[in-house]
């Protein structure tokens, strides 16, 4: 579904990613762990299609297809999804409208005519409720003053709803209360199918406790040093980045 093949990427000609490789099957859960600072959210933003990244090397396919010959729209157009680790405050956009205008977009890709009134506001309340969310933030301007769990919640609520064929989550843990933490798990476990994939960036195991994943990866300097299964995760918070990246 994704491969990614010896990608080199740098910003403003300092070289961010430095020949990482990882390939992504459908069906399957990997987990991409790594220091502050080696590249993971630069990740994300190469596969979110984000301006002023040079791709100075190798390639990146995504259903068969070159994903950087792709705008951003096409991107979620042809099912990747992302969940950005600062998810962007939206002012004068209200939360529900942005959550049409999102379907409506993938609806008009497929053909389909827009979601009707009464069908989305059903939807949007089913997902919410599951997610904990207030039906009076949804009238809220997107993001703006949510509190930082808030910001991630509604980044899962808007995945719950598109269900993506791709998912790539960028520490959407990191601010989570325990709470907060098992109810996303969960919205990505409901999600989670033989049909579609995920990438889950974290700092801690314990959200790879709630999301199984198939496999881990760790990320040093660029590129990925070791790759494992869940096993790997336990060994990283037992021995820190440094023990294991000698051992890679
Ligand atoms: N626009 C930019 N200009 C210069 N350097 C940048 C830019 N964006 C990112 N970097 C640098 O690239 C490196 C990788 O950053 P990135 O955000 O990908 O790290 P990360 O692995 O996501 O870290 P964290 O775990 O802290 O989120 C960092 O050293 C960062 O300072
Ligand atoms: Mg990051």
């Amino acid at each position: 579904m994704l491969k990614i093949n010896n990608l080199h990427v740098s910003i403003e000609g300092k070289q961010i990613i430095k020949g990482l490789s990882l390939s992504i099957n459908k069906g399957e859960v990997h987990a991409l762990m790594g220091p502050n600072g080696s590249g993971k959210s630069t990740l994300s933003y190469v596969l979110s299609g984000k301006e002023g990244y040079e791709i100075e090397e190798g390639t990146i396919e995504y259903n068969g297809k070159n994903l950087l010959d792709l705008e951003v729209d096409e991107r979620a157009n042809a099912g990747l999804f992302l969940a950005f680790q600062y998810p962007m405050e939206i002012p004068g956009v209200q939360t529900s409208f942005f959550l049409k205008t999102a379907i409506n977009s993938k609806r008009k890709f497929l053909g389909m005519p827009e979601i009707d009134a009464l069908e989305f506001a059903k939807l949007i309340k089913s997902q919410a409720e599951d997610l904990g969310i207030g039906s009076e933030m949804l009238k809220r301007d997107l993001n703006v003053n949510y509190s930082g769990g808030e910001k991630k919640k509604q980044e899962i609520l808007q995945m719950s709803i598109l269900k993506p064929d791709m998912a790539i989550l960028d520490e959407t843990d990191s601010g989570l209360d325990i709470d907060a933490l098992r109810i996303v798990s969960e919205g990505v476990n409901k999600l989670r199918s033989e049909q579609n994939s995920f990438l889950v960036i974290t700092h801690y195991q314990r959200l790879l406790n709630y999301i199984k994943p198939d496999f881990v990866h760790i990320i040093a300097d660029g590129r990925i040093v070791k790759s494992g299964d869940f096993s790997l995760a336990l060994e990283l918070e037992e021995k820190g980045y440094e023990d294991i990246s000698k051992t890679a």
